[in-house]
């Protein structure tokens, strides 16, 4: 485990260690430090976000062979290839002569030349040419490849485990899975994509995104009327996930298309779930809203968020107004998490109690992943 003797996180893995043991009818809010502590990060990197699998976008950015983009998770540099062979690879974007960084960007390539002293590599990561190395005797091309992290893919969304030791994610997904089947979230096309930059702990925006109970309030002007607080419960939740339902208000017009396989009870919620601990999903039937959340410092969160539909149509009418209404409420919850961040400076804020399980039972779960992880 890595070594700290910060008395702030001491205090935080003693409280997640109560957390174990309270009952699951008074439920707690973790304090301010979990969320303000710069320890608190460095400790929770190395034993979670660099362990776990973590969600680096999406596979429709790289849909055919050539294509790849480029992105960083936790100070490493990534370029995600989809190779000519049609397979997609995580690779180091860090050059194997002395360090810059390869690609930029996105878009279709065969080959990457890093600019410094160009090196070439092709999409699976091999070098291809270094100028005048063939003078150096010591040198070894094959041994000069940019590393592959490990990766898995699931539902389209790719993942990165880049300390290479997690073990298999679907099989740890099989309950959600069971729950969201009918969905068939991996038949949905990538419709948008972006990257924006809150200030706020990448804890907070997992939390706000996995409950129901801010719906009504936060989102009176938008969710509220799609959506409302009073109609949300709670799905199952396990080692790898959590998540609840939010069910549309009576009122609201129909979702579809419909996917044939939804019953009637499907077709009049969508499934909200977390796969710990950097992706958020909110499935709605006709379009899925996604966002892999990068940490990037206590109060600042990078968010690759996206749209998939049922069409593989991103002008379409009902995909800009769907991405519509996500931005509306995106800047809702924006606004909301960004002062929250700043009321969390406090010395003074013990964490409160929780709502009900169908209300804000995902955050307990959330917790309570954290605390197997990270408890004392
Ligand atoms: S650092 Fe990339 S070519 Fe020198
Ligand atoms: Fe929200």
């Amino acid at each position: 485990m890595f070594e700290t003797n910060n008395q702030t996180v001491s205090n935080l893995r003693q409280i997640l260690a109560e957390m174990k043991t309270l009952p699951h009818d008074n439920p707690r809010a973790m304090p301010a430090e979990f969320y303000t502590s710069t320890d608190f990060l460095k400790f929770e990197t190395e034993e979670v976000l660099r362990k776990e699998w973590m969600c680096v976008g999406h596979v429709g950015e790289v849909s055919i062979p050539g294509d790849f983009y480029t992105t960083e998770m936790l100070d490493e540099q990534i370029l995600v290839t989809r190779d000519m062979d049609g397979v997609v690879r995580v690779l180091s974007n860090v050059c194997r002569h002395r360090g810059n960084r390869v690609a930029e960007g996105s878009g279709n390539s065969r080959k990457f030349t890093c600019q410094y002293h160009t090196w070439t590599y092709d999409n699976t990561g091999a070098l291809l040419a270094a100028p005048l190395m063939n003078k150096q005797p010591g040198f070894e091309k094959e041994k000069c490849g940019l590393p592959e992290f490990a990766s898995e893919i699931w539902k389209g969304w790719i993942f990165v485990n880049l300390d290479g030791t997690a073990a298999a994610l679907a099989p740890r997904l099989a309950g959600l899975q069971a729950v969201i089947k009918n969905y068939h979230q991996e038949d949905r096309f990538l419709n948008f994509i972006e990257e924006d930059t809150w200030s706020c702990n990448w804890k907070c925006l997992f939390e706000n995104f996995m409950e129901g109970y801010h719906l009504s309030a936060t989102h009176r002007k938008t969710l509220h009327k799609i959506t409302p607080t009073r109609l949300c419960k709670k799905m199952g939740s396990d080692d790898g996930w959590t998540g609840y339902h939010a069910y549309y208000d009576p009122n609201y017009p129909p979702r579809g298309p419909f996917h044939p396989d939804l019953t009637e009870d499907e077709k009049i919620k969508s499934p909200m779930y977390g796969v710990y601990p950097n992706l958020v999903v909110g499935m709605a039937t006709n379009f899925t809203l996604f966002m892999c959340l990068r940490p990037d410092g206590v109060d600042k969160v990078t968010i690759r968020w996206g749209v998939t539909g049922l069409e593989n149509d991103p002008e379409a009418q009902a995909v800009k107004d769907y991405v519509d209404l996500c931005k509306s409420f995106n800047a809702e919850d924006r606004e909301k998490l960004e002062i929250l961040q700043i009321a969390l400076k406090t010395r003074n804020y013990p964490g409160g109690p929780l709502a009900p399980d169908d209300y804000e039972g995902s955050i307990w779960d959330f917790i309570q992943y954290m605390a197997r992880h990270l408890a004392s």
